[in-house]
């Protein structure tokens, strides 16, 4: 017999544990989203059917994950969960110093605290929202610098998350060396439609940042995913297993941060590692400070055996394939039928072009927030916006229309099925089909920084 090959690419796992979701109608949702101040933040999670708000600590873990953590070393110093965490840290990174923390943003705190100061610049390809908020709060500029391409949604192009090499020669001249005291590359760039970056341009950002002796940092959440569009989309990577991939992509740089709620597999942590050995001894101090000792750092020991298994199976072809296929599956239906989104599909979400689909909104009347709230209103489903609300706000108080308005559906890693793929399908393009009846919204009441997590809205003229 021959090997049969199926067209269909199946998850790559059986489910023994299930949990209920709660089915709502019009109406109740129409309460609950006034309620809520019309932002989907500030629904409980019970008056969603389909939350794809986040990919961020929300997926299933594995019977793995689950034995590692009741076998768990919960001692404070030294637990041996600590060393496991510590090795496969070490083993896909090739980092010296593994400094774990509560998740990834207390990473960059960490990171940013102890190395950025007023007047200094921050290159990234697209800064996600907190990276940029601790950023801007060390007092530095948050600079995106991602390709041209990157910023036009239907633009094909293999790996449209790349740093434009020009423009960082070109900030590094303008600013100096002195004033960067470290470049950032997003793998996957999150803000930028989940887009991948290829191997050969963190080899140019590498070969950039040691030539003038800055320290290059990946931003890691994703390294799994976008290990896996190299090894499918560059030249040269199709024989090589992801985790080689992985391995020479952190070989390029000095030092990660990661958020392990994403390829970490996990609910919850994070890490800092670095190379250089004062840096790693400022971090620590930090750490201490505000996660804890440098073997928890913020973590539980079975968080810490969560993740040690985790970022294994982020690296597993089955399951990236399976993971990758089903974002594409998606955005192939949406792309059939004419709805606008940022093209190709990305890593771990379909993003929803609102300014293509809904061109009588303007900017600051957050076209991107209203297709999201339609989404809710009309099956259940909770996206994220990513546009004005979450972007317009700027640090002197001002505010100006994001690059682009975008609704991110991001997939909790091995939760939902295709079924689940297919009901999403209908309700985005039953909205399609309404979106000319879609309001305006106007901001009542936000916050100084990262506003779109708290703030509350109303339709326009309501
Ligand atoms: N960097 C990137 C690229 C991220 O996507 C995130 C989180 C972080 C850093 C911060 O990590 O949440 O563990 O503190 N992204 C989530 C999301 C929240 O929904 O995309 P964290």
């Amino acid at each position: 017999m021959r090997e049969f090959h199926s067209q269909t690419i199946i998850e790559p796992f059986r489910v023994r544990s299930v949990e209920p979701i709660r089915f709502t109608t019009l109406a109740q949702r129409e309460a609950a989203l006034i309620r809520a101040g019309y932002n989907p933040f500030l629904l409980h999670a019970d008056e969603v059917l389909i939350d794809l708000l986040t990919d961020s600590g929300t997926g299933a873990m594995s019977s793995r994950q689950w034995a590692g953590m009741i076998a768990s070393d919960e001692s404070y110093a030294g637990a041996t969960s600590f060393y496991k965490f510590e090795a496969a840290v070490q083993q896909i990174t090739g980092y010296k110093h593994v400094i774990p923390t509560h998740q990834g943003r207390a990473a960059e705190h960490i990171l940013f605290t102890t190395i950025a100061k007023p007047g200094d610049v921050i290159p990234n390809n697209t800064h996600f929202d907190t990276t940029r908020a601790h950023v801007e709060h060390s007092g530095a500029e948050a600079r995106d610098l991602v390709i041209e391409e990157g910023h036009h949604p239907r633009l094909i192009h293999p790996f449209k998350g790349n740093m434009d090499i020009a423009a960082l020669r070109q900030t590094i001249t303008e600013v100096g060396r002195e004033r960067i005291p470290a470049i950032m590359l997003t793998v996957t760039n999150n803000s930028g439609g989940g887009q991948p970056v290829s191997l050969a341009n963190i080899r140019a950002v590498s070969e950039l940042a040691r030539a003038n002796r800055i320290p290059f940092f990946l931003d890691a959440c994703r390294y799994a995913e976008n290990a896996w569009f190299i090894k499918t989309r560059e030249p040269g990577y199709a024989d090589k297993s992801p985790l080689e991939i992985a391995q020479e992509m952190f070989s390029y740089a000095d030092g990660c941060t990661m958020s392990a709620k994403k390829d970490g597999m996990a609910n919850i942590g994070g890490f800092l590692a670095v190379n250089d050995d004062s840096l790693a001894a400022q971090c620590r101090n930090l750490e201490i400070l505000t996660e804890g000792f440098p073997t928890y750092g913020g973590m539980a020991g079975y968080d810490l055996e969560a993740i040690a298994q985790g970022l294994y199976e982020a690296l597993d072809e089955h399951y990236l394939r399976y993971r990758i296929r089903s974002i594409a599956y998606l955005g192939e239906k949406l792309t059939a039928a004419g709805v606008p989104i940022v093209l190709p599909t990305g890593g771990h979400a379909v993003y929803l072009d609102a300014r293509e689909m809904l061109p009588h909104i303007p900017p600051l009347q957050y076209p991107a927030w209203s297709l999201n709230n339609a989404l809710y209103l009309l099956g259940g489903v909770r996206g994220v916006e990513i546009g004005s609300v979450m972007f317009g706000q700027q640090p002197d108080g001002s505010e100006h229309a994001a690059a682009m308005e975008l609704v991110r559906l991001a997939f909790p890693r091995r939760v939902y099925t295709q079924s689940h793929v297919d009901y999403l399908a209908e309700v985005i393009l039953e909205v399609y089909n309404q979106r000319g009846h879609l309001p305006g919204y106007r901001l009542v009441s936000q916050a100084p920084v990262l506003r779109h997590f708290t703030a509350r809205l109303a339709p326009v003229g309501v």
